[in-house]
Protein backbone atom coordinates (compact mmCIF):
# COMPACT_ATOMS: atom_id res chain seq x y z
CA UNK A 1 0.00 0.00 0.00
CA UNK A 2 1.25 3.90 -0.44
CA UNK A 3 2.89 5.00 2.25
CA UNK A 4 0.08 7.94 2.75
CA UNK A 5 -2.73 5.75 2.44
CA UNK A 6 -1.17 3.67 5.13
CA UNK A 7 -1.10 6.83 7.04
CA UNK A 8 -4.40 7.39 7.07
CA UNK A 9 -5.40 4.38 7.59
CA UNK A 10 -3.49 4.34 10.88
CA UNK A 11 -5.25 7.77 12.27
CA UNK A 12 -6.15 7.38 15.99
CA UNK A 13 -7.23 10.54 17.91
CA UNK A 14 -4.03 11.37 20.90
CA UNK A 15 -5.39 12.85 23.91
CA UNK A 16 -1.91 11.92 26.30
CA UNK A 17 1.28 13.59 25.18
CA UNK A 18 4.77 13.16 25.73
CA UNK A 19 6.62 16.00 27.76
CA UNK A 20 8.00 17.02 24.49
CA UNK A 21 7.90 20.18 22.60
CA UNK A 22 6.92 20.79 18.89
CA UNK A 23 9.82 22.72 16.72
CA UNK A 24 8.38 25.94 15.76
CA UNK A 25 10.08 25.53 12.36
CA UNK A 26 8.16 21.93 12.26
CA UNK A 27 4.63 23.63 13.28
CA UNK A 28 4.99 26.02 10.62
CA UNK A 29 5.65 23.42 7.73
CA UNK A 30 2.49 21.53 8.65
CA UNK A 31 0.57 24.80 9.19
CA UNK A 32 1.50 25.56 5.10
CA UNK A 33 0.63 21.91 4.57
CA UNK A 34 -2.85 22.62 5.68
CA UNK A 35 -3.09 26.00 3.54
CA UNK A 36 -2.61 24.16 0.46
CA UNK A 37 -5.74 22.30 1.22
CA UNK A 38 -7.99 22.78 -1.53
CA UNK A 39 -10.93 25.73 -0.80
CA UNK A 40 -13.58 26.99 -2.37
CA UNK A 41 -12.86 29.55 -4.94
CA UNK A 42 -9.55 30.05 -3.70
CA UNK A 43 -11.32 32.13 -0.40
CA UNK A 44 -9.06 30.91 2.48
CA UNK A 45 -11.51 31.26 4.53
CA UNK A 46 -10.46 30.67 7.66
CA UNK A 47 -7.62 31.89 10.60
CA UNK A 48 -5.59 29.27 13.02
CA UNK A 49 -5.07 30.72 16.21
CA UNK A 50 -2.13 28.99 18.34
CA UNK A 51 -2.84 29.53 21.85
CA UNK A 52 0.15 29.55 24.01
CA UNK A 53 -0.75 31.47 27.00
CA UNK A 54 -1.27 28.63 30.36
CA UNK A 55 -4.25 31.20 31.79
CA UNK A 56 -6.19 31.15 28.34
CA UNK A 57 -5.67 27.27 27.63
CA UNK A 58 -6.75 26.27 31.60
CA UNK A 59 -9.59 28.43 30.52
CA UNK A 60 -10.14 26.65 26.88
CA UNK A 61 -10.03 23.68 28.76
CA UNK A 62 -12.43 24.21 30.81
CA UNK A 63 -14.71 25.68 28.35
CA UNK A 64 -14.44 22.62 26.76
CA UNK A 65 -16.12 20.50 29.49
CA UNK A 66 -13.07 20.40 31.53
CA UNK A 67 -10.83 18.16 28.51
CA UNK A 68 -7.11 18.42 30.97
CA UNK A 69 -5.21 17.64 27.20
CA UNK A 70 -6.26 20.92 26.25
CA UNK A 71 -4.58 22.38 29.07
CA UNK A 72 -1.58 20.07 28.69
CA UNK A 73 -0.81 19.12 25.09
CA UNK A 74 2.13 20.81 23.93
CA UNK A 75 0.13 22.81 20.87
CA UNK A 76 -3.07 23.58 20.74
CA UNK A 77 -4.92 25.35 17.86
CA UNK A 78 -8.24 26.86 17.56
CA UNK A 79 -9.88 26.75 14.11
CA UNK A 80 -12.01 29.68 13.12
CA UNK A 81 -14.23 29.92 9.95
CA UNK A 82 -13.03 33.53 9.08
CA UNK A 83 -15.44 35.54 6.55
CA UNK A 84 -13.91 38.92 8.12
CA UNK A 85 -10.67 39.23 6.05
CA UNK A 86 -12.85 38.47 2.90
CA UNK A 87 -15.02 41.23 4.24
CA UNK A 88 -12.02 43.58 4.45
CA UNK A 89 -11.18 42.39 0.52
CA UNK A 90 -14.61 43.68 -0.62
CA UNK A 91 -14.15 46.90 1.29
CA UNK A 92 -10.78 47.80 -0.68
CA UNK A 93 -13.32 47.56 -3.75
CA UNK A 94 -15.72 49.74 -2.02
CA UNK A 95 -18.22 46.13 -2.95
CA UNK A 96 -20.70 45.28 -0.38
CA UNK A 97 -20.19 42.23 1.07
CA UNK A 98 -23.11 40.61 1.12
CA UNK A 99 -22.97 38.74 4.58
CA UNK A 100 -25.14 35.89 6.48
CA UNK A 101 -25.62 33.96 3.73
CA UNK A 102 -25.89 30.24 4.11
CA UNK A 103 -23.74 29.35 1.67
CA UNK A 104 -21.16 31.23 2.55
CA UNK A 105 -21.18 29.65 6.28
CA UNK A 106 -20.87 26.38 4.30
CA UNK A 107 -17.73 27.31 2.43
CA UNK A 108 -16.08 28.99 5.06
CA UNK A 109 -16.94 25.46 7.42
CA UNK A 110 -15.70 22.95 4.61
CA UNK A 111 -12.29 25.28 4.08
CA UNK A 112 -11.53 25.61 7.56
CA UNK A 113 -12.43 21.51 8.26
CA UNK A 114 -10.31 20.24 5.43
CA UNK A 115 -6.71 22.35 5.93
CA UNK A 116 -7.41 21.25 9.49
CA UNK A 117 -7.89 17.71 8.71
CA UNK A 118 -4.67 18.28 6.11
CA UNK A 119 -2.47 19.68 9.19
CA UNK A 120 -3.59 16.54 11.53
CA UNK A 121 -2.06 14.52 8.60
CA UNK A 122 0.59 16.32 7.86
CA UNK A 123 1.38 16.34 11.57
CA UNK A 124 0.81 12.18 11.61
CA UNK A 125 3.39 11.92 9.01
CA UNK A 126 6.10 13.25 11.06
CA UNK A 127 5.13 11.35 14.01
CA UNK A 128 2.74 13.73 15.69
CA UNK A 129 -0.52 12.95 16.97
CA UNK A 130 -3.57 14.35 17.70
CA UNK A 131 -6.84 15.44 18.74
CA UNK A 132 -10.24 17.65 17.30
CA UNK A 133 -11.81 19.73 19.98
CA UNK A 134 -15.33 20.13 19.52
CA UNK A 135 -15.91 20.88 22.70
CA UNK A 136 -14.92 24.54 22.11
CA UNK A 137 -18.56 24.90 20.86
CA UNK A 138 -19.80 23.82 24.26
CA UNK A 139 -19.25 28.03 24.83
CA UNK A 140 -18.53 29.59 21.67
CA UNK A 141 -19.23 32.83 23.19
CA UNK A 142 -16.48 32.62 25.90
CA UNK A 143 -13.67 31.27 23.59
CA UNK A 144 -14.49 34.13 21.38
CA UNK A 145 -14.67 36.78 23.89
CA UNK A 146 -10.91 35.04 25.22
CA UNK A 147 -9.80 34.72 21.74
CA UNK A 148 -10.94 38.02 20.82
CA UNK A 149 -12.32 36.59 17.73
CA UNK A 150 -14.26 39.13 15.90
CA UNK A 151 -17.78 39.32 14.14
CA UNK A 152 -17.77 37.18 10.85
CA UNK A 153 -15.54 34.70 12.47
CA UNK A 154 -16.36 31.48 14.51
CA UNK A 155 -14.54 28.57 16.70
CA UNK A 156 -15.41 25.29 14.18
CA UNK A 157 -13.07 23.50 16.31
CA UNK A 158 -9.84 23.61 18.72
CA UNK A 159 -7.06 20.86 17.54
CA UNK A 160 -4.53 19.32 20.50
CA UNK A 161 -0.88 18.34 18.90
CA UNK A 162 2.21 16.56 20.30
CA UNK A 163 4.17 13.88 20.95
CA UNK A 164 2.00 10.55 21.64
CA UNK A 165 2.67 9.05 25.22
CA UNK A 166 -0.55 7.15 24.49
CA UNK A 167 -1.76 5.49 21.42
CA UNK A 168 -5.07 3.75 21.15
CA UNK A 169 -5.64 1.05 18.94
CA UNK A 170 -7.29 1.77 15.39
CA UNK A 171 -11.30 2.55 15.88
CA UNK A 172 -12.79 0.23 13.11
CA UNK A 173 -14.86 2.34 10.72
CA UNK A 174 -18.40 1.34 8.89
CA UNK A 175 -17.47 -1.28 6.43
CA UNK A 176 -17.11 0.30 2.48
CA UNK A 177 -20.43 -0.70 1.40
CA UNK A 178 -22.67 1.26 3.82
CA UNK A 179 -20.99 4.64 3.20
CA UNK A 180 -20.12 3.84 -0.51
CA UNK A 181 -22.43 3.10 -3.48
CA UNK A 182 -22.53 3.01 -6.69
CA UNK A 183 -25.12 5.03 -9.36
CA UNK A 184 -27.63 5.58 -6.80
CA UNK A 185 -28.03 5.68 -2.63
CA UNK A 186 -29.34 2.43 -1.93
CA UNK A 187 -30.44 0.82 1.78
CA UNK A 188 -30.03 -2.92 0.87
CA UNK A 189 -28.11 -5.30 2.85
CA UNK A 190 -27.19 -2.78 4.95
CA UNK A 191 -29.20 -3.80 7.77
CA UNK A 192 -27.00 -7.14 7.98
CA UNK A 193 -24.10 -5.43 7.67
CA UNK A 194 -24.36 -2.94 9.94
CA UNK A 195 -25.13 -5.43 12.81
CA UNK A 196 -21.71 -7.48 11.83
CA UNK A 197 -20.21 -3.69 12.81
CA UNK A 198 -22.17 -3.65 15.51
CA UNK A 199 -20.19 -6.44 16.88
CA UNK A 200 -16.76 -5.27 15.91
CA UNK A 201 -17.10 -1.96 17.82
CA UNK A 202 -18.73 -3.67 20.59
CA UNK A 203 -15.36 -6.08 20.91
CA UNK A 204 -13.44 -2.85 20.07
CA UNK A 205 -14.47 -1.12 22.78
CA UNK A 206 -14.53 -4.19 25.20
CA UNK A 207 -10.71 -4.68 24.40
CA UNK A 208 -9.55 -0.85 24.73
CA UNK A 209 -11.66 -0.38 28.29
CA UNK A 210 -10.62 -4.10 29.48
CA UNK A 211 -14.80 -4.38 29.59
CA UNK A 212 -15.47 -0.81 31.12
CA UNK A 213 -17.46 -0.35 28.17
CA UNK A 214 -19.03 -2.34 25.33
CA UNK A 215 -21.69 -0.59 23.52
CA UNK A 216 -21.96 -1.21 20.04
CA UNK A 217 -21.82 1.41 17.09
CA UNK A 218 -26.26 1.69 16.68
CA UNK A 219 -26.44 1.94 20.62
CA UNK A 220 -23.67 4.81 20.83
CA UNK A 221 -25.44 6.74 18.18
CA UNK A 222 -28.75 6.64 19.35
CA UNK A 223 -27.75 7.53 22.96
CA UNK A 224 -25.99 10.67 21.51
CA UNK A 225 -28.65 11.71 18.59
CA UNK A 226 -31.42 11.29 21.12
CA UNK A 227 -30.23 15.05 23.27
CA UNK A 228 -30.36 17.94 21.39
CA UNK A 229 -26.90 19.01 19.94
CA UNK A 230 -25.49 22.52 20.91
CA UNK A 231 -28.88 24.24 20.53
CA UNK A 232 -27.45 27.29 21.18
CA UNK A 233 -25.40 27.27 18.02
CA UNK A 234 -28.39 29.21 15.99
CA UNK A 235 -28.46 31.90 17.84
CA UNK A 236 -24.79 32.22 18.44
CA UNK A 237 -23.78 32.32 14.82
CA UNK A 238 -26.84 34.71 14.06
CA UNK A 239 -25.30 36.99 16.54
CA UNK A 240 -21.57 36.50 14.47
CA UNK A 241 -22.88 37.42 11.36
CA UNK A 242 -23.61 33.62 9.92
CA UNK A 243 -27.54 34.45 9.84
CA UNK A 244 -28.37 30.93 7.29
CA UNK A 245 -29.85 34.16 4.84
C1 LIG B 1 -14.93 17.90 14.61
C2 LIG B 1 -14.49 16.91 15.66
C3 LIG B 1 -14.62 17.22 17.00
C4 LIG B 1 -14.17 16.35 17.99
N1 LIG B 1 -14.23 16.73 19.30
C5 LIG B 1 -13.66 15.95 20.24
C6 LIG B 1 -13.60 16.42 21.59
O1 LIG B 1 -14.07 17.50 21.94
N2 LIG B 1 -12.96 15.63 22.50
C7 LIG B 1 -12.40 14.43 22.15
O2 LIG B 1 -11.83 13.78 23.03
N3 LIG B 1 -12.47 13.97 20.89
C8 LIG B 1 -13.06 14.70 19.92
N4 LIG B 1 -13.08 14.28 18.62
C9 LIG B 1 -12.46 12.98 18.26
C10 LIG B 1 -13.48 11.91 17.89
O3 LIG B 1 -14.12 11.46 19.04
C11 LIG B 1 -12.73 10.78 17.17
O4 LIG B 1 -12.15 11.28 15.99
C12 LIG B 1 -13.68 9.62 16.84
O5 LIG B 1 -14.18 9.01 17.99
C13 LIG B 1 -12.93 8.54 16.03
O6 LIG B 1 -11.81 8.07 16.76
P1 LIG B 1 -10.35 8.14 16.15
O7 LIG B 1 -10.06 9.57 15.75
O8 LIG B 1 -9.41 7.68 17.25
O9 LIG B 1 -10.31 7.23 14.98
C14 LIG B 1 -13.58 15.10 17.62
C15 LIG B 1 -13.48 14.78 16.27
C16 LIG B 1 -13.92 15.66 15.30
C17 LIG B 1 -13.75 15.31 13.84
Amino acid sequence: MHHVIELLKSHVSVRRFKDQPVDDQLLQEIIEAGQHASTSNHIQAYTIIRVKDKGKRRALAKLAGNQSYVEECPVFLVFCADLNRLGRACKMYNKKFESGYTENFILATVDTSLAAQNIMTAAESVGLGGVYIGALRNNPEDVCYLLNIPHNVYPVFGMCLGYPEVKNSIKPRLPLSLVFKEDSYTLEGDAEILKNYDDSIRDYYIERTNGERSNTWTEGMSSFLKDKQRPHMKEFLKNKGFEMI
